[in-house]
């Protein structure tokens, strides 16, 4: 199985089937990939924001994929022609060559409409992916929380995905004691230096997460894949 990383909360998963979440590409300033390369099977939506529903209805329309997200998310996305499935916080699916369970996240979830009003899609979330007997775990865009010990502790996470950013979502900091509570082997730091507002020191991150909890930090440039 590989993870690819696609740049911002992006991530491409080709295993025994293949997954793709969060896609934003177009107007991603860290892309190297276009919506019209991407092949996928599934398209997973952690929350409503562009920058991570972007090209969800592009690529799920192209690719015929189903789309999984909160019920919120999951309607907008049928009411748009894409065949969605709709979950919730805390419930799993068997989908059959690969299972999700759906994580809180503490975040928003509004998209804007034309007229400059927003629609409030739910309930943001994050994923917990079992495939080819490996456990990934995507955070979604969050703020740090203490039920990330329960996460960490009823789940075996070989890797986890998560926020470093700051302004938006947990800082590296916070990402460090994330960590601590959800235990994973591997870490990709995501969500960082899209843009200034979001700018930070990875390599300083990465050392200080190996330093203080022995967890290997991966860091990878949009584009580039861990294989696993
Ligand atoms: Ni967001
Ligand atoms: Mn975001």
């Amino acid at each position: 199985m590989k993870v690819t990383f696609l740049g911002h909360a992006c991530f491409l998963i080709n295993g025994t089937s293949n997954i793709i979440i969060d896609p934003f590409l177009t107007g991603n300033p860290m892309a190297v990939t276009k919506k019209e390369d991407i092949q996928t099977d599934y398209v997973l939506v952690s929350h409503g924001h562009y920058d991570h529903m972007g090209d969800a209805v592009a690529v799920a329309k192209k690719c015929n994929a189903t789309a999984v997200s909160v019920a919120e998310i999951a309607n907008y996305l049928a009411r748009n022609g894409v065949n969605a499935h709709a979950m919730h916080i805390g419930g799993g699916h068997d989908f059959g060559s690969f299972k999700v369970k759906l994580t809180p996240a503490w975040h928003g979830s509004s998209l804007p409409r034309d007229d400059g009003t927003a629609e409030y899609l739910g309930n943001p979330c994050g994923f917990i992916v079992t495939i080819d007997g490996k456990v990934i775990y995507h955070a979604g865009d969050t703020g740090l929380f203490g039920d990330m010990e329960l996460i960490g502790r009823l789940n075996s996470i070989d890797l986890a995905l998560i926020p470093i950013g700051d302004n938006f979502t947990m800082g590296p900091q916070d990402a460090l004691e994330a960590i601590k509570l959800i235990k994973p082997r591997v870490v990709i730091p995501m969500h960082y230096n899209t843009w200034p507002l979001i700018e930070q020191d990875v390599g300083k991150f990465k050392e200080d997460v190996q330093t203080n909890t022995g967890v290997t930090v991966r860091i990878l440039s949009p584009g580039e894949a861990l294989d696993m």
